[in-house]
């Protein structure tokens, strides 16, 4: 059973031999909404609301009995730190009460391996994109559950979904951003404004000046303003540097699959446009179906059955949440209280 607690998402999950039997997500998007953004402290309250019931959910949605669980993996970072701190209590109270073994692990580790519930075991080798709300990184993967994860580029600033929801908000799209921002874009022309593709160095990301380009735009503007174009227009520009940095990484490191992860993965453009530019080059593209890109109790399953196949060690009893942890592997079981 993996649980997820890091953001706004209670997602539960359970997963045996790499497949998904069962899940319940419930969320506290609504909650948010009038604020224009995450309230850490209402996230951890509706966890803490949340987490029997939907724990109770995915049980009775796989078929199972509590008692059928044997292990437990847990989001220990990085997220928000109250959040996370409901979601490592209920998952250590839970594994004492089973008798099971506890895992903590990465979130983004869980990004990437939701997309071997759909499908099955990653390559030896493969470059990753994990593109969230908080993070933007372009990762050599190897066994998800016994090599160290390697970064040859991450962004800057902004991450790629912080992007979008900011410019969202600045076109009043409401929240959350990103997908407002991709259907808004349905409607209009990629090619309308010629927004900047910054980058840092060959693998590295920068949102911040997309985002303050399109602000100018926006300010600078006479009469109504043409949302639709100016929309698709920021998401071809994102769409563009990301798949363009991820192919180029696989074709210098001689590698042939990416695997794209993250909430940013459901965005449809950027699945198309990756789809087009791995073809060209001769790359398999792994992207998870759309719902199980964006935050689940699935994905943190799935990395945890990996790490139990794998023989990783149990958490310790004292075992903390880890808000701000850079994504070394897939295990994450901090001892200090990190904050
Ligand atoms: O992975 P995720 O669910 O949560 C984090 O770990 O951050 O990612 C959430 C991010 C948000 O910024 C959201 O606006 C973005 O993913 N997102 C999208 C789409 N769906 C979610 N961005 C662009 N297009 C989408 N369809
Ligand atoms: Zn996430």
């Amino acid at each position: 059973m993996g649980i997820e607690s890091s953001c706004d998402e209670t997602g539960i999950g359970i997963v045996s031999g790499g497949r998904l039997l069962g899940e319940c997500t419930a969320t506290s998007m609504d909650q948010h909404a009038r604020f224009g953004g995450i309230v850490p402290e209402v996230a951890a309250r509706a966890h803490l609301a949340s987490m029997v019931p939907a724990v109770r959910a995915a049980v009775a949605d796989a078929g199972l009995a509590a008692t059928d669980i044997d292990a437990i993996a847990v989001t220990s970072g990085p997220g928000l730190a109250t959040a996370l701190t409901v979601g490592v209590a209920a998952a250590k109270a839970y594994a004492l009460a089973l008798g099971v073994p506890l895992l903590g692990v990465h979130h983004l580790a869980g990004h990437i391996a939701a997309d071997t519930l759909e499908h099955g075991p990653l390559p030896e080798r493969s470059v990753g994109l994990v593109v969230s709300g908080g993070h933007t990184s372009l990762l050599m993967l190897g066994d998800l559950a016994r090599d160290p994860i390697v970064h040859l580029g991450d962004t800057a600033d902004d991450a790629a979904g912080e992007a979008f929801d900011k410019v969202a908000r600045l076109l009043g799209l409401g929240y959350p951003g990103g997908p407002a921002l991709s259907s808004a874009a349905l409607e209009g022309d990629p090619d309308a404004i010629r927004f900047p593709r910054p980058t840092v160095g060959p693998y590295g990301f920068s949102f911040s000046g997309l985002k303050s380009a399109v602000a100018r735009w926006v300010e600078a503007a006479e009469g109504p303003l043409p949302v639709a174009d100016i929309a698709a227009s920021f998401q071809e520009a994102v769409c563009d540097v990301l798949t363009a940095k991820a192919v180029a990484a696989c074709v210098d490191h001689d590698v042939d699959t990416l695997v794209i992860a993250g909430g940013v993965a459901a965005n449809a453009r950027l699945r198309d446009l990756a789809e087009a530019r791995c073809a060209e080059r001769g790359i398999t593209l792994r992207v998870p179906p759309p719902r199980l890109c964006t935050d689940n109790g699935a994905m943190i399953a799935a990395v945890g059955s990996m790490l139990v196949e794998a023989g990783a060690p149990w958490a310790p009893p004292g075992m903390s949440a880890y808000s701000s942890a850079p994504l070394t592997a897939a295990l994450l079981q901090p001892v200090e209280g990190h904050q």
